[in-house]
């Protein structure tokens, strides 16, 4: 998966750059092309030109130093990279990235690159603790960076803790595993069901729920970066996909949610339903806007369509997977919900748990099979959860297949 990859590996200052030397030595010798580009600081670590030697190429320091009048460097190489990788990563690269500073060649670089970008931080156990870090760290994931976490260890500042880098071998791993991931739905398609549904009881007023679609639209677009062909039918949501690949179909009601998902379920290969569908609709919906009067208003409702049920009845070769929110004994809920409704899997919510459910930007889910295996996935960024989940699905599905 690396071996025949342009991987451009970017290089900042800290002790740790010395096994970057080793990095760029193992990905060449597995077949990689290395391309190199040092900070200044690095450059006080290891000489540039120890990595032109290890990658056979010329190591890329400054900006300015345009070699090729032709191109201009710092996006010739963006545009190059398949692979960015940021080994170490300190406190300072970090931090420019997530405040969009490009100062030097290598965060310019960073800014305008369209490629995977991982980054393999080093720092002292107290700075990789900071909050300012911390932050600056989640910020980049959001944004679909890839952090390869240090290890434990003996630092070089003399302390022992959470900072060191990561061995050239686990970084190497640990790429290889992601983007072997990432290919995991090639040729798979993927309808996802996202948001709160509307049912609208006169021209101005509606029941809904608390859904924001944020678990939804995170699980279309770990799909789409995972290789799938993904179509997201969503509520009305605040939300926009930051992947133009996948076919988007907005929607109102349960009704419109129900018709959507029945129209595409036949193509589809893996179907989530992580929508908050309305049980109940107004059984009247007045033309014109009621007015008020003396008294109490009785709204009438009446369930609207199980869309899951409908779908489990017409399941073929679909791997069928509905969410269950609950707020008390969520797991026992959710396995009886799964068993109900005929699911493949259930993945359960306890909305009421801290940093979990409705508008969060974090979840913490339990995944449950048919066979009832449960897997406790623990709190999270939800795109991280997203991935999760996927690769039981896939686990689940190949298992079945034997
Ligand atoms: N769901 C659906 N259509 C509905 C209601 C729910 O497809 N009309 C789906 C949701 O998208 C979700 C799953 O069913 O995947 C669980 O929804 P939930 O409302 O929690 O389950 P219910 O079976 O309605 O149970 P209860 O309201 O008793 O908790």
């Amino acid at each position: 998966m690396i071996g025949n990859k342009h991987i451009l590996l970017g290089v900042s200052g800290g002790i740790a750059a010395y096994k970057a030397c080793a990095l760029t030595s193992r990905l060449t010798q597995l077949g990689a092309d290395v391309k190199v580009v040092m900070t200044d600081n690095a450059q006080k670590f290891v000489s540039p030109l120890t990595f032109q030697a290890l990658s056979r190429n010329p190591v890329y320091t400054d900006t300015f130093d345009e070699k090729d009048p032709a191109k201009i460097a710092h996006i010739d190489l963006a545009d190059w990279a398949d692979i960015t990788l940021l080994a170490p990563a300190t406190a300072n690269i970090i931090g420019k990235i997530a405040n969009g500073i490009a100062d030097d060649m290598l965060s310019t670089i960073l800014l305008a690159t369209q490629s995977q970008v991982y980054l393999a931080p080093a720092m002292n156990v107290h700075m990789y603790a900071h909050p300012a870090v911390m932050k600056n760290m989640q910020q980049l994931e959001s944004w679909g960076y890839h952090f390869i976490e240090p290890g434990d260890g003996y630092l070089a500042c003399g302390y022992v803790g959470k900072g060191r880098l990561e061995e050239p071998e686990s970084i190497i791993a640990a790429m290889e595993e992601h983007q072997e991931n990432q290919a995991a739905l090639n040729g798979k398609k993927v309808l996802i069901s996202a948001g709160p549904t509307r049912e609208g009881v006169d021209p101005v007023r509606f029941f809904t729920n608390r859904s924001t679609g944020k678990m939804g639209f995170a699980l279309a677009e770990a799909a789409n970066r995972m290789g799938a062909e993904v179509t997201l039918v969503t509520g009305p949501v605040n939300l926009s996909l930051s992947d133009r690949g996948i076919k988007r179909i907005d929607v109102v009601s349960a009704e419109e949610m129900h018709d959507a998902m029945h129209d595409h379920f036949a193509a589809n290969d893996i179907v989530i339903k992580a929508a908050a569908v309305a049980d109940y609709r107004p059984k009247h919906v007045y033309g014109e806007k009621m007015k008020k009067h003396q008294g109490d208003w009785c709204v009438e409702m009446e369930r609207t369509t199980d869309i899951l049920q409908t779908l489990a009845e017409r399941k073929t070769h679909q791997f069928l997977v509905g969410f269950a929110a609950e707020t008390e004994n969520p797991v026992d809920y959710g396995i009886h919900k799964l068993k109900k409704k005929g699911l493949d899997a259930v993945v359960i919510n306890n909305v009421s748990a801290d940093g979990a459910g409705f508008g969060s930007d974090t979840n913490m889910v339990t995944y449950v099979n048919r066979m009832e295996k449960k897997e406790d996935v623990a709190l999270a960024a939800k795109r991280d959860i997203a991935e999760r989940v996927l690769t039981f699905i896939l686990r689940d599905m190949r298992d079945g297949e034997k």
